[in-house]
């Protein structure tokens, strides 16, 4: 069995990013930078955006945050997008997710440059990922990609599973899986909560992807043995333990390959938004 080792990879990552930056630094006088709009004080965001921040920093990419307050109205928070779009020496944009009610998280991503949008939300990104343009993709399901490269997990021919059909994991996740490039071409089946069986279907996938937010949701049973799992999930249980969608202790058993929890996935999807914000500084600059 292969234990993924997305904080491993990770840091690979970030260390040829800030490589980039120096020599980036270099040819045009400046660091890339990133800024961040973090509304309210949910716990979550609030370690998400510091962890992001800290990377920054680590990858010698500047990074600022607009901290606002989670009674900000509408339009505050879209002039700040359209500002930071317009302003010259930004990069990269990303609104931390999700907003305070009742605040419209669509409309602020709609308004976004999508030059700029380093998370890959902004209907051109989306349609671009679709079409298999070049653009600015998810980081999560972008990391994920990057972490079946990485260990040589071919999906193409194969049969995936994808569990949730958020805008941030699942849809994006199913487009590059089944993507006609050089690395996916795998037959994907999107679950969801109005699925009838999904132990079924879980199953009949040899890549299983779990993005629901269930802790540990998906069990040994339901597993073909010898399928790649890979786990979104960042879940707190009954006791307050970090775990993921996957009943890891379970599933190990029988998967030929899985991401643990924490330090699978979660990893890698800063370290894809710190590649973004490299390639968006680089487009913007060349
Ligand atoms: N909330 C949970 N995941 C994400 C993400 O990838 N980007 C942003 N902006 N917010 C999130």
């Amino acid at each position: 069995m292969i234990l993924i080792d997305g904080k491993k990879v990770a840091a690979e990552v970030r260390a040829g990013v800030r490589r980039d930056v120096e020599r980036l630094k270099r040819k045009f006088g400046r660091a890339p930078s990133l800024a961040v709009v973090l509304v309210g004080e949910d716990p979550a965001s609030q370690v998400y955006v510091r962890n992001k921040e800290k990377a920054c920093e680590e990858a010698g990419i500047v990074s600022r945050t607009w901290r606002l307050d989670a009674r900000t109205e509408q339009s505050h928070v879209e002039r700040l997008v359209l500002e930071l779009g317009s302003s010259d020496d930004i990069d990269g944009v990303l609104v931390q997710l999700p907003l305070p009610e009742p605040l419209d998280s669509a409309s602020c991503l709609c308004l976004m440059d999508p030059r700029k949008d380093v998370d890959g939300f902004h209907p051109e990104n989306v349609g671009r990922l679709s079409l298999e343009l070049p653009g600015l993709r998810p980081c999560t399901p972008a990391g994920v990609m990057t972490l079946l490269e990485y260990y040589a997990l071919s999906p193409s021919g194969k049969k995936a599973v994808v569990l949730g059909r958020s805008n941030i994991v699942g849809k994006p996740m199913a487009m590059m899986l089944s993507a006609s490039g050089p690395f996916a071409n795998a037959t994907v089946t999107v679950c969801h909560s109005r699925t009838p069986d999904i132990a079924k279907e879980c199953r009949e996938a040899d890549f299983l992807i779990c993005a629901v937010g269930k802790p540990r949701l998906v069990t040994k049973d339901m597993v073909k043995p010898g399928a790649v799992v890979i786990d979104v999930g960042m879940n707190r249980d009954e006791n307050g333990k970090l775990c993921g969608d996957v009943d890891f202790e379970g599933v190990k058993d029988v998967a030929s390959a899985i991401t643990p929890v924490p330090g699978g996935v979660g990893p890698m999807t800063i370290a894809m938004l710190m590649v973004n914000t490299v390639n968006a500084f680089r487009w913007r600059m060349e």
